[in-house]
């Protein structure tokens, strides 16, 4: 497959930003998950879709308490069933958990006109539930899976090894079914588009390996489609800005060991602006 290594994959989608612009032109992106205990996890995608230049970010959660991330008060923290989804593209799934209440709002988010990306806990639900592939595979607005190996293995009937032996096809059988662009990742994350289109990303190391980072991704590509960009180049773009940021962070020695989640995002935000 083709090796996804060098921006002019993409790159002609980043647009300089007008002069009269304002954060509507930018979109919203809305992160569905973050079940009790597990509230870091959408904050991480939350702040990633931020710094990624998206205009406006909110953090939908399932249940009551309601956090709050008070290092990033530019985040909008609501109940998920207060907000009326088709006003941003969402991004669900971080520590969404498997409740009634997280099964109910995947349902409603595939069902919404919005783009969706769906990550962790959204990938197993939908694994468990055929009828809400069906019903993903019916959307038309871009839809961008995100799933790890064993979250591919679930959605596959398979198992780590069976994803792990030939990650192209994993990829590339999962984008045909359910009509998604497909993100495998791990070293050397695959992405794969329902036309056929597969490429394999060159950036990214062992620094990612810790908590949260797949988060990360999933924010980052989030704020790339409520930005405009095609769904194909979206993903190419977050994967490859996400793998870059962590490649220049081990050259300045703050990695590989003990990288945080939360410190890449800053660092996609300066290779997005170097670009
Ligand atoms: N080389 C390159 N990239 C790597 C490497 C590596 N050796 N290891 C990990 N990565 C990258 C992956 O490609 C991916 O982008 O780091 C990210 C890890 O994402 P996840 O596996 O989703 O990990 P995480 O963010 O901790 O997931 C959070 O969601 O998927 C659920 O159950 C999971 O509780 C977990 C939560
Ligand atoms: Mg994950």
């Amino acid at each position: 497959a083709l090796h996804l290594n060098d921006v002019k994959f993409f790159a002609r989608h980043l647009r300089a930003r007008r002069h009269n612009s304002h954060k509507g032109s930018y979109g919203n992106v809305a992160v569905i998950g973050g079940a009790p205990g597990m509230t870091g996890a959408p904050i991480l995608a939350a702040r990633a879709a931020l710094h990624g230049g998206a205009g406006r970010v909110y953090v939908l959660f399932p249940d009551q308490p309601l956090p709050c991330d008070p290092c990033q008060p530019e985040l909008m923290c609501r109940l998920a069933g207060d907000y009326e989804l088709d006003q941003a593209t969402l991004v669900i799934g971080p520590g969404l958990g498997d409740g009634a209440a997280a099964r109910e709002l995947l349902g409603s988010a595939i069902a919404s006109g919005s783009m969706l990306l769906a990550d962790a806990d959204a990938l197993n639900l939908l694994a468990a539930e055929p009828s809400l592939q069906t019903a993903l595979a019916a959307r038309t607005a871009a839809t961008v899976l995100t799933p790890h190996p064993l979250e591919a293995a679930r959605l596959l009937g398979s198992d780590i090894k069976g994803v792990q032996s030939d990650r192209l096809a994993a990829a590339r059988t999962l984008a045909a079914r359910l009509n998604a662009i497909v993100v495998l990742k791990g070293s050397g994350t695959v992405i794969a588009a329902p036309d056929g289109n597969i490429v394999i990303n060159t950036t990214g190391n062992p620094a990612l390996a810790t908590a949260g980072t797949g988060d990360v991704l999933s924010g980052l590509c989030g704020a790339l489609l409520a930005q405009g960009w095609p769904r194909w180049e979206a993903a190419l773009a977050a994967v490859w800005l996400h793998g870059m940021a962590a490649d220049v962070l081990v050259a300045e020695g703050r990695g590989p060991i003990g990288l945080t989640a939360a410190e890449l995002i800053p660092a996609i935000r300066t290779a997005l602006n170097r670009m």
